[in-house]
């Protein structure tokens, strides 16, 4: 592993800024790894893990891609960028892989698994119309263990809404799969400059006890 002193969750969140424009030099392989592995790390509902990442590093692949993100400079300049897709119907061909993972670990007894058997193709189905809002929160919480993780390793990355959903599907070669949707995407590298903090809102306006304020 190249030398990083990785920071805390806290110092990762405080420090990450969204990156608008990276240097040309490449992320190092066990870096990458090991950003692959915390992103992959996120839960998700039932432990489904709907999302299909696809790290795009080719230089063709990343103009085609930066042509469906209204070429911003994020894209065009970054090493690496994570296009987080989720698969909406993909449960059904991993959860038996899921299960025997978490059954080796000895994390779900017998009575889960029989329990999850059940329930999970039932959850899903009455998901309906949520079926893709509910794998993209799964993907979103798994983007932000990138960007977090990112911001510990040293690099940086910025999450990203900008982009077509038909262009990006086209260049990870799903243009005509309807299981497939796009999530977010997540240019990383080494930032070659880093904005500013832009500040929040006061607290008073986001954050409540017990009840929201009538609105
Ligand atoms: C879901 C999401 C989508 C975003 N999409 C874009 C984008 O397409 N382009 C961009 O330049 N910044 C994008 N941003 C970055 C925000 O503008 C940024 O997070 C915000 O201004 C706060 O700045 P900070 O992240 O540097 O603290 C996005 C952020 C989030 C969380």
């Amino acid at each position: 592993m190249s030398a990083i002193a990785e920071l805390t969750v806290a110092e990762a969140i405080l420090k990450r800024r969204s990156c608008k424009r990276f240097k040309p030099d490449p992320i190092p392989r066990d870096v990458l790894d090991r950003l692959i592995d915390l992103t992959i790390h996120a839960p998700s509902s039932f432990n489904l893990q709907p999302w299909r990442i696809v790290v795009i590093q080719n230089p063709a692949q990343k103009e085609a891609l930066a042509n469906a993100a209204w070429k911003q400079s994020q894209i065009t300049t970054a090493p690496a960028v994570f296009v987080f897709a989720v698969s909406l119907n993909g449960w059904e061909k991993t959860l038996e892989t899921t299960i025997a993972e978490a059954t080796r670990l000895g994390a779900w007894p017998e009575k889960f698994v029989n329990f999850l058997r059940g329930a999970v193709p039932g959850f899903q189905k009455a998901l309906a119309s949520k079926v893709r809002e509910y794998a993209a929160k799964d993907a979103l919480i798994a983007a932000t263990h990138l960007s977090l993780a990112a911001e510990s390793l040293g690099l940086n990355s910025c999450l990203m809404n900008g982009w077509d959903e038909a262009g990006v599907k086209e260049v990870i070669g799903a243009k005509d799969n309807d299981d497939i949707a796009i999530s977010l995407l997540v240019p990383v590298g080494y930032g070659l400059d880093i904005p500013q903090f832009s500040g929040r809102l006061p607290r008073e306006l986001t954050v409540f006890s017990e009840k929201l304020p009538p609105q």
